[in-house]
């Protein structure tokens, strides 16, 4: 038998997003430019609406030793989790592109970091929208992470 899993999301413009959602877009552009990314060259931010009004931001932070390194995801929902353990995660944000570059395309999470804002969303059983965006203000945004995690493996198989 055949199944079918059907995934949704929404391509934003920048000038389309509301005054918070521009804000967290702004707040991980921002975020982007504090990465230490020697390595990759790549670089990153990240911005968390909580529900109490704040703005989390994170960019990525590389190691000589390569995989000791964290996503700004990562970086940021640590952060978040270890200073807010309590307060819900309303949207994340993350943008990344080439250190130089003008341009870009909307850059999606890393499987390591889906699978960790997953662990986030199922603790506290609320959906977290996900943005990611471009340089130049191309959005994606997706209602859960579970959308960009199918057949995802959470605490409730143990
Ligand atoms: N990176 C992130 O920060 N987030 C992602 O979701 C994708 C990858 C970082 C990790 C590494 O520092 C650089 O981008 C290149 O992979």
């Amino acid at each position: 038998m055949e199944k079918e899993l059907k995934i949704q999301f929404e391509v934003i413009q920048k000038e389309n997003l509301d005054f918070i959602e521009k804000q967290l877009y702004d707040s991980a552009f921002l975020a982007r430019e504090k990465a230490y990314a020697p390595y990759s060259n790549f670089w990153v931010g990240c911005a968390i609406l909580l529900e109490n009004g704040e703005i989390i931001v994170g960019s990525n932070q590389e190691n000589a030793a390569y995989p000791t390194g964290s996503c700004a995801e990562r970086t940021a929902i640590f952060w978040t989790s270890a200073n807010y353990p309590n307060v819900a995660i309303k949207k994340l944000f993350v943008i990344g592109a080439p250190k130089d570059a003008k341009t870009s395309v909307p850059i999606p999470p890393c499987g390591n970091c889906r699978q960790t804002i997953l662990e986030y969303e199922v603790k506290q059983n609320e959906k977290i929208e996900i943005y990611f965006a471009s340089l130049d203000g191309d959005i994606y945004k997706t209602n859960s992470i579970k959308s960009l995690l199918p057949f995802s493996f959470d605490a409730s198989y143990l």
